[in-house]
């Protein structure tokens, strides 16, 4: 009998520890896999805006200041890894395209995409703001900037509504594109006092939603247009979408035009909460989302889930509403559980091939860190809308107890903890 004493201890300091989200060392694990494994245009833009959200929230459109009001005194080194992305897109970036004068081939990157290299618009302004127009391969951050605007204005096709492509070749809409081209649009009209496009950015939304919604809500992934197609309701990409509107919408509420643009706000905030109310329903017992979401015969998937969780925090967090709380808290412990012990998110959909679940996700990385960006400020807010106020719900999932909280004990001592028990 004296020996149960401190092994009773032990047993509860382990589910004491269970009952947290993930820890710091954990995490910094995550940030670096998603530092050292991002490859494509997108997914270094996304990749940009989770630093921005979790290491320079100051200049992030989430947090309660205005980024635009700090971009005047940014200094480089202030911003040193999103410089490092910022140059190595000016690297990258075609050196026919290079004359900012030209209204042609402006784009910063060419991979097929039309949409995707406008992920990174945002750090290439912040790199110029910095650095005064400094050049890179003979072009200055601002002018390619400006470049990049100008070419999804005026040489991107359209369709016969307007809605800028997803595509370079033809005009087809993907659910993607609302989270690379309308935040930038924004972010550029807030920054140079440009209401034209801060319109231009809700109107993007407006016209992706006419084409992309089903009539229960939820968004197709890729509509019109020739060769690929996928019109079915891609979890990952209604979070893009759900996470691109919520960006125009903040960066709105950031801008000197918000009090003029209500009805633009009111409008991107049903169509997120939209997609919310149409989701929440499939999300499985396990905490999760199916790939295609209404899907019940498609794998699970942590990467688009964990994006749902990041943007039902943030609507939280920017005083939109608290309704999706307890569901983010949820999806978020879920996708916790699936992070290995070398910081990989696991059980993802492959990038690359979005019908089949791969073995690691660069952009799944980067929707983790901002996921818990968002969870951190949610929670330094007073954790409002969870159930009881003062529970931590992340870690009262049962999925949590996996092993995602603790990182230096493993399944194995815990069952020869366990298995001592037994023995007593
Ligand atoms: C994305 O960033 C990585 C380095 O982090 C770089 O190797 C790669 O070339 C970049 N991709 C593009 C399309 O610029
Ligand atoms: C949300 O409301 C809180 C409390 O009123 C306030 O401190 C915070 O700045 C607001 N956040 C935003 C993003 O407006
Ligand atoms: C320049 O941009 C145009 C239009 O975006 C593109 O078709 C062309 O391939 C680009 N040139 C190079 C050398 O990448
Ligand atoms: C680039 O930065 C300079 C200030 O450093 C600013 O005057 C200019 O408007 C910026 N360009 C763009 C496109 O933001
Ligand atoms: C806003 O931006 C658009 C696109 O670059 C430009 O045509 C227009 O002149 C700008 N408006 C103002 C007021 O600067
Ligand atoms: C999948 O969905 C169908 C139709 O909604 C339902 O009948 C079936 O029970 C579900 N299967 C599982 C495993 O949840
Ligand atoms: C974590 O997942 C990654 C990607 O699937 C894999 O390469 C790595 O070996 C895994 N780590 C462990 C400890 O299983």
């Amino acid at each position: 009998m004296r020996s149960k004493t401190p092994l009773i201890c032990l047993l509860a300091s382990i589910s004491i520890a269970s009952a947290t989200h993930l820890s710091d060392s954990l995490l910094n694990k995550v940030y670096n896999v998603m530092n050292e494994i991002n490859v494509e245009s997108w997914e270094n833009g996304t990749k940009s805006i989770a630093i921005i959200e979790s290491k320079y929230p100051d200049l992030s459109v989430f947090t309660s200041n205005t980024p635009f009001s700090v971009l005047n005194g940014l200094q480089s080194g202030q911003i040193s890894e999103i410089i490092g992305i910022a140059e190595t897109t000016m690297n990258n970036r075609p050196a026919s395209n290079n004359s900012a004068s030209a209204r042609g081939g402006g784009t910063l990157l060419t991979d097929g995409a039309a949409g995707d290299p406008a992920s990174l618009g945002i750090a290439i302004l912040l790199a110029n703001a910095s650095t005064n127009n400094q050049q890179v391969k003979g072009v200055g951050y601002g002018d390619a900037a400006t470049a990049e605007l100008d070419y999804l204005l005026y040489d991107v096709p359209r369709t016969s509504s307007g809605a800028i492509s997803h595509r370079a070749d033809q005009a087809q809409l993907w659910s993607d594109s609302v989270y690379m081209v309308p935040p930038f649009l924004a972010y550029y009209g807030a920054y140079h006092n440009n209401q034209t496009l801060l319109q231009d950015a809700y109107q993007q939304c407006s016209l992706y939603r006419d084409t992309l919604k089903q009539s229960n809500g939820l968004w197709n992934h890729i509509m019109l247009g020739s060769g690929t197609s996928d019109p079915h309701d891609w979890a990952t990409g209604n979070a893009w979408a759900a996470t691109g509107m919520l960006r125009v919408w903040a960066t709105i509420t950031k801008s000197s035009f918000a009090s003029d643009m209500s009805s633009q706000m009111n409008d991107l905030q049903s169509w997120i909460e939209e997609i919310f109310d149409a989701s929440s329903g499939y999300i499985t017992s396990d905490g999760l989302f199916h790939n295609y979401i209404s899907d019940n015969s498609s794998f699970k998937d942590t990467s688009g889930t964990a994006l749902m969780a990041s943007t039902g925090l943030r609507l939280s967090t920017l005083n939109i509403t608290d309704n999706y709380v307890p569901n983010s808290l949820k999806l978020l412990a879920a996708v916790s559980s699936y992070i290995n012990s070398t910081g990989y998110l696991t059980q993802v959909v492959n990038p690359y091939d979005f019908t089949k679940e791969g073995t690691y996700s660069p952009e799944g990385q980067s929707f983790v860190v901002m996921a818990y960006a968002a969870y951190k400020e949610w929670d330094s807010l007073g954790r409002k809308g969870s159930n009881a106020g003062k529970d931590d719900p992340l870690g009262s999932s049962s999925s949590a107890l996996k092993q995602f909280a603790l990182p230096g004990i493993s399944a194995g001592l815990i069952s020869a903890v366990l298995g001592i028990w037994a023995m007593i």
